[in-house]
């Protein structure tokens, strides 16, 4: 089955200026998106002027200033759609998907008695590991459970269900494994949160590139994820229910807004960042609208609202990505000496993003790295991704690629036959 986005791969990959080759003039095939994408050209250029022309500090009364804020709240506003969020004033920005998750932990703090517990998962980053196990450290919390994940890198949600009881105040997931690729059951996962009443949290980083998340329809309360992930520049957004950003209470300065999402930002916004978002949002919503002719990017009726074909911008990056997917997992099945972990099998397609990582036995990370880019220009990672799956594993470091939407299939074959080459 060919991909729907064939046809428009030329004009995506036209947007953005590294796709086809490195700054040195290298062509070259990069996945190594899932510890940065590459940047769409339209998010620098918003992200460049917008530093340039408003530098002026938001809220006073001549028009660059009033500009300055204006393209902050359209950030916002932008961020809001694109995870279906039900105000712009839920959508809290930080410098990055750790800072914001050490953020919220902190609220939270002030709900604890030292008798709870919070649950995470064997493949968490440590961005949602480490600030759950520090109030545990400190006394705030009884425990931080771990729920398991199989040997193809699958959450079983019953497992993990069997891990929460009364005294679960926080379950927090990855919406999707950075080393695994597999997609969280965040619909199972949910149903058994809300018999407990602890809060849901999601660190989307891994997953929003790929099948964006609809933070209405499964009901979350804390969403994270990171625009430099996104095509976009540094600087991350977390999603909190208004109700619940409103009444938690976060570091804050005294003179700083009492209001949602002020209290929750430390210092000046960066209009420039939130133009670069901006600007993201805008080209998925494109993206949808090119991918879908007929203009029925909303369950088949027609639609002018820019996160209806944000919707669809994603179903058409996801429908390509299982297509390099099937092609990747079918190129690596067979081969004896190479070690894939996480869902391998064809029909895991659905449930997975572009994301693999593997091992070729006998010969070392750091080689099979330099093997791929010297032997076939193909740009992928060695190391531990900060996940506690890689020490799960009892490995040190683990080689990952990981494909984005903008990736064809010739750099999927060229990766494929490198490997098989290493692996013969
Ligand atoms: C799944 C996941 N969560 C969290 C992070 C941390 O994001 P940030 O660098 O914005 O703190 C990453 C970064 O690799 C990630 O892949």
């Amino acid at each position: 089955v060919s991909s729907p986005l064939e046809a428009l791969l030329p004009q995506i990959r036209a947007k953005f200026p590294r796709s086809e080759r490195d700054a040195f003039g290298r062509r070259r095939a990069f996945f190594d998106n899932g510890a940065g994408a590459l940047v769409l050209g339209q998010a620098a250029q918003a992200e460049h002027e917008t530093r340039v022309n408003f530098s002026a500090e938001p809220d006073s009364i001549q028009e660059e200033s009033v500009e300055g804020g204006r393209r902050i709240a359209l950030g916002r506003a932008a961020v809001a759609d694109l995870l279906r969020a039900p105000t712009p004033e839920s959508i809290v920005s930080g410098e990055s998907t750790t800072a914001l998750l050490w953020d919220l932990s902190y609220a939270l703090r002030a709900e604890l008695s030292g008798r709870e517990n919070v649950v995470i998962t064997q493949y968490e980053h440590y961005a949602n590991a480490s600030p759950w196990i520090e109030l545990q450290t400190r006394g705030y919390l009884k425990e931080v459970r771990v729920a398991p994940v199989d040997a193809t890198g699958r959450l079983d949600p019953d497992r993990l269900a069997e891990l929460i009881d009364r005294n679960t105040r926080v379950v927090s997931v990855s919406g999707a494994s950075n080393v695994y690729g597999a997609v969280s059951p965040l619909e199972a996962i949910r149903a058994r949160v809300r018999e407990q009443e602890s809060y849901f949290v999601v660190d989307a980083v891994h997953l929003v590139p790929h099948l964006g998340i609809d933070v209405g329809r499964l009901d979350l309360d804390f969403v994270v994820f990171s625009g430099y992930k996104l095509f976009s520049t540094y600087g991350s957004f977390l999603y909190g229910k208004p109700e619940l950003l409103d009444h938690l209470t976060p570091y804050k300065v005294k003179p700083s807004p009492h209001r949602i999402p002020s209290k929750w930002e430390h210092g000046n916004r960066d209009p420039a960042m939130f133009a670069a978002i901006n600007a993201v949002v805008d080209y998925l919503a494109w993206l949808g609208s090119a991918a879908t002719p007929d203009g029925s990017t909303a369950g088949g009726a027609a639609t002018d609202a820019r996160r209806d074909r944000v919707a669809a911008g994603m179903r058409a990056i996801h429908a390509h990505e299982m297509s390099l997917c099937r092609q990747v997992l079918e190129g690596m099945s067979s081969r004896r000496r190479l070690r894939l972990f996480g869902p391998g099998e064809a029909q895991d397609v659905e449930r997975r993003v572009p994301t693999f990582s593997f091992l070729v036995d006998g010969v070392k990370p750091q080689e099979v790295v330099g093997r791929l880019w010297q032997g076939a220009s193909v740009f992928v990672r060695q190391e531990n991704f900060y996940s506690r799956a890689v020490e799960e594993l009892g490995l040190e470091t683990i080689v990952r690629a990981s494909l984005a939407h903008y990736n064809t299939a010739e750099e999927a074959t060229a990766f494929i036959s490198e490997l098989q080459k290493l692996a013969e």
